[in-house]
């Protein structure tokens, strides 16, 4: 009889970079810039030729996302109103990435804290939205930072990449073609993000995460069964980015906004609210776990008042930040770090046997959940 492979995560490991932008440094830096912009094109906009700008504002940021600050890269370009946009020299090909490095200083807390050499990791997956190039794949510079054997290759599920990337490692391990793979998501979104656009320039700052999804048979007596894992995809034009190669074949548009993040915050919120809630439900009912019965909910981190409806339809009462933790307060949206953040941050107190439930959400739309159980 063929033996069984279970898949667990045996540790997660973080990355946050040192520099942090506050709203208020955010706001002065966007409110000069509308100042010059307002004053530069002051003859057009008094002949109606073009809108003046407006002002950007802490309490709509604050009461709005929840948001109080953002790790970033590079603080002083993005902070440059004649700049607003991450800057640093450009590396050559025999230096590890920047996205890389992030990945890499996770990844090595993840295998740390795991007690795993890097020489019995199979796999490692890039799950990330923003890849630095198409190729060679940002996972196998890693894999070869890190002295991994086997293979490695980018995917890109947007906000939900890191989700999509533990249930891909979980079927490698449930398949036997893989004991131990690193789920990777360095997330440097100021490089998509636009800064001067007064709807979104407060939303994203940067991280990188590591999950380690590993056999059960070699797993560390400490870790986190995976109970279940569901993806779900539905298209929609309410978050979009259209940088891409073929950009090239229309330069005439190549500076347009919309080859930055854009949304249509509102419908998004509206609409990804009740198809997460429902989801969660769904999937919880499959498992045969009470939903009111989870532990924590480690939610992505896009917005409080969204983290907020969810958890209430899930847990059936208003969540506390005990079953809900936040930390988009402080690092922002992190695209598909930011579940596995509150993951890492706010895990170690869970005893034994608790219950709880990885979910992210974004572009696509995407959504992933992963209900895990805390064990030793
Ligand atoms: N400062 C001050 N006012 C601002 C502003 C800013 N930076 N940005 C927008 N406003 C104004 C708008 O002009 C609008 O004014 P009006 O009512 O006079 O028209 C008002 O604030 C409301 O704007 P709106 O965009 O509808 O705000 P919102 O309450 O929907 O909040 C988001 C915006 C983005 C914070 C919120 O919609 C959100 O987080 N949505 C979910 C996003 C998400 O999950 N995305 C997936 C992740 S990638």
């Amino acid at each position: 009889m063929q033996p069984t492979h279970r898949p667990v995560i045996s540790a997660t490991g973080l990355f946050t970079p040192e520099e942090s932008i506050s709203n208020e440094e955010l706001v002065a830096s966007f409110n000069t810039y509308v100042e010059r912009f307002n004053a530069r094109n002051a003859e057009a906009i008094a002949a109606g030729e073009i809108e003046p700008l407006e002002p950007s504002s802490v309490e709509f940021i604050e009461k709005a996302s929840g948001i109080k600050a953002r790790h970033v890269m590079a603080k002083a370009p993005v902070l440059d109103p004649e700049i607003m946009a991450p800057r640093w020299a450009e590396r050559a090909n025999d230096e590890l990435s920047i996205l890389a490095e992030i990945g890499v200083k996770a990844a090595r807390e993840a295998l740390e804290r795991a007690g795993r050499d890097a020489a019995d990791v199979d796999a490692v997956l890039c799950a990330a939205s923003n890849m630095q190039r198409p190729y060679p794949a940002m996972a196998i510079e890693i894999q070869q930072a890190l002295g991994i054997e086997g293979f490695g290759f980018d995917m890109n599920v947007a906000c939900s990449s890191a989700t999509f990337g533990i249930q891909t490692a979980a079927d490698y391990i449930r398949a036997g073609n893989a004991r131990s793979v690193l789920v990777v998501s360095p997330e440097i979104t100021s490089g998509h993000l636009n800064w001067r656009d007064r709807d979104s320039h407060f939303i994203f700052g940067d991280v990188a995460t590591a999950v380690l999804v590993e056999d059960a048979a070699m797993a560390p007596v400490r870790h986190w069964d995976i109970l279940g894992t569901r993806l779900k995809t539905v298209f929609s034009n309410n978050i979009r980015n259209n940088f891409g190669f073929l950009n090239r074949a229309h330069p005439e548009t190549a500076d347009r906004p919309d080859k930055l993040f854009v949304q249509q915050g509102r419908k998004v919120f509206k609409e990804v609210v009740p198809m997460v809630s429902q989801m969660i439900l769904d999937e919880a009912e499959r498992l045969e776990i009470d939903p009111q019965g989870l532990r924590r909910l480690w939610l992505h981190q896009a917005n409080t008042g969204m983290n907020r409806l969810i958890a209430h339809r899930v847990l059936g009462h208003e969540a506390n930040e005990d079953e809900s933790p936040t930390v988009l307060d402080t690092y922002g949206n992190t695209s598909s770090a930011g579940s596995i953040i509150a993951f890492h941050l706010h895990s170690d107190d869970l005893a034994s046997g608790d219950t709880g439930l990885i979910c992210s959400f974004g572009a696509g739309y995407s959504a992933g959940t992963v209900f895990v159980r805390r064990i030793g």
